[in-house]
């Protein structure tokens, strides 16, 4: 399914050496999505320190990058070790980004990673007063089910094919070039 995106804008992998894109996009979250999104009220030093330790745990970080600039994130960490089949995910887009279309773009890619890595169960902490966030996994129920009854929503997502699997490498070849050719053109720009 083709994902429909503010003009310019592109979803992809985060790369090594991409750390303070994520980490300013999580600082510059207003003040009610920060909450939404770490279930309360946490300071720009937790801020700092979670993104540090999720750069640290193998999590798979999808961004919206326009401009440059990362606007919206969706993260995917593995929860336990060895191989685990269970993950958690979670969502962030700047205010002026949201009902765009970039949350279901985000979440669309961390379900096939998820599916990829063959992960089987998926934590979504959401507050229970978060519809946004509610009404956003409702539209990918054909292919999960949510339990938004308490404060987590479990998925389960489809098992790994070599279609899921190509989907992901093109996504990847994808997101590549369209980044090279952003650079490119901002560099003549510049
Ligand atoms: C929840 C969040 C990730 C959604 O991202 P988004 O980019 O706004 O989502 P989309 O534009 O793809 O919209 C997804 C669905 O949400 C619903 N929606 C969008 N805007 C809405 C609004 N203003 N009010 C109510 N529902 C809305 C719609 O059902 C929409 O689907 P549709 O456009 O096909 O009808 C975003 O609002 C956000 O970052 N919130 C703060 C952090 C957070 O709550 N994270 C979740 C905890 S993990």
């Amino acid at each position: 399914m083709q994902d429909i995106l503010p003009e310019g804008g592109v979803v992809r992998k985060l790369w090594i050496g991409e750390a303070a894109k994520y980490r300013d996009h999580m600082l510059r979250l207003d003040p009610h999505s920060r909450h939404s999104r770490f279930g309360g009220g946490v300071s720009d030093d937790f801020v700092r320190d979670y993104v540090d330790l999720s750069l640290s745990v193998d999590a798979v970080v999808h961004g919206f990058f326009l401009g440059g600039a990362m606007r919206g994130a969706a993260e995917l960490r593995p929860l336990g070790s060895g191989f685990p089949r269970q993950a958690e995910a979670a969502i962030s887009v700047e205010k002026p980004w949201q009902s765009h279309g970039v949350g279901s773009a985000l979440l669309r890619r961390t379900l096939l990673a998820a599916r990829n890595r063959g992960y089987r169960l998926l934590h979504m902490a959401c507050l229970a007063e978060n519809r946004r966030m509610q009404q956003l996994a409702r539209k990918f129920d054909a292919e999960l089910s949510f339990d938004f009854g308490g404060v987590v929503g479990e998925v389960e997502s489809s098992r790994a094919t070599p279609l899921s699997l190509m989907r992901e490498i093109m996504a990847d070849h994808h997101g590549f070039a369209t980044a090279m050719l952003d650079l490119q053109s901002r560099m003549l720009r510049a």
